[in-house]
């Protein structure tokens, strides 16, 4: 691939992957992706029995569930993934909450609530996995992001502003630490049917099946990619619309938003 960022997955059956965030939506719908594939998966997040219910079918699954926002959790989970995999290939960092709000409505706890699980878990996690990885001499980390982090939306006042904190994160793993052989990829999904947009009332443009994202986020590792970014329409919009100039870029996004 001539413009891979990362070393493209061009074989899933030997590849070793730990999911967190993996009992529901897309987490859920890319471990059965990567299972089918070939892949050996641990599947993680807080609902033990979502998540057996998923690996039962799979003799390659196996299940560590823990709560991400507990720091202490972090090397016992990592250590029971390491048993069942051996060493780690790719981690894919996904367990996130939603907390849609107008800048005039937010609500403190919820503020608190969505930086702990979405950015702080984040770190919690990569204190314990980057180490590993480094030891390792290989191995790839994914962050799910959201297209949200582009720009400024309505309602997207925490949510969007978690999200933006990842993107960043992101860059900055790749900068420091692709030099030393990890592979980092940053997953920016649009509007994907899964029990957090449920709450939605809107109509979701580009709305995909959590089957269609797993499939595209398995395009974008095997291409190689840096960020991996879908559907290509509504996350290409946003995209061009947050490298506009702010007097262009306002008055667009009010009018397709019709707010
Ligand atoms: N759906 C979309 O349109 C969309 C768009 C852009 C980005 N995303 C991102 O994609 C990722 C997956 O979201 P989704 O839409 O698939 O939503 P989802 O079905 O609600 O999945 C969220 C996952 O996070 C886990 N999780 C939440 N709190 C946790 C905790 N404290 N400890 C461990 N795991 C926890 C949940 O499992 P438990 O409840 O079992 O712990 C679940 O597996 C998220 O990062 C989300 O922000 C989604």
């Amino acid at each position: 691939m001539r413009f891979a960022l990362n070393e493209p997955i061009t074989d899933w059956s030997r590849q070793r992957v730990w999911i967190v965030g993996a009992s529901s939506g897309i987490g859920a719908a890319l471990a059965q992706g990567l299972l089918q594939a070939g892949a050996r998966v641990t599947l993680s997040a807080r609902r033990q029995g979502e998540l057996e219910n998923i690996a039962a079918a799979h003799p390659a699954a196996a299940v560590v569930a823990f709560d991400v926002t507990d720091a202490q959790a972090w090397p016992q989970a990592m250590a029971s993934a390491l048993e069942h995999l051996g060493h780690i290939d790719l981690v894919v960092l996904g367990a996130a909450r939603y907390d849609p709000c107008h800048s005039w409505e937010f609500d403190l706890d919820q503020v608190e609530k969505s930086f702990d699980l979405n950015v702080v878990s984040m770190y919690r996690g990569l204190s314990t996995i980057v180490p590993q990885l480094l030891r390792q001499g290989h191995g790839g980390i994914a962050l799910i992001g959201s297209i949200s982090a582009y720009t400024g939306l309505p309602r997207a006042l925490v949510y969007g502003a978690t999200k933006a904190a990842l993107n960043h994160v992101a860059q900055t793993l790749y900068f420091e630490l692709a030099p030393k052989g990890l592979a980092i990829y940053l997953i920016n999904p649009g509007f994907v049917s899964t029990p957090m947009t449920a709450i939605n009332e809107f109509e979701m443009p580009g709305l995909m099946t959590p089957s269609q994202a797993a499939a595209a986020i398995m395009s974008g590792f095997e291409k190689g990619r840096f960020e991996i970014r879908f559907p290509r329409g509504i996350a290409g919009l946003l995209r061009w619309l947050s490298r506009l100039p702010d007097r262009l870029r306002f008055p667009l996004l009010h009018k397709l938003t019709r707010m």
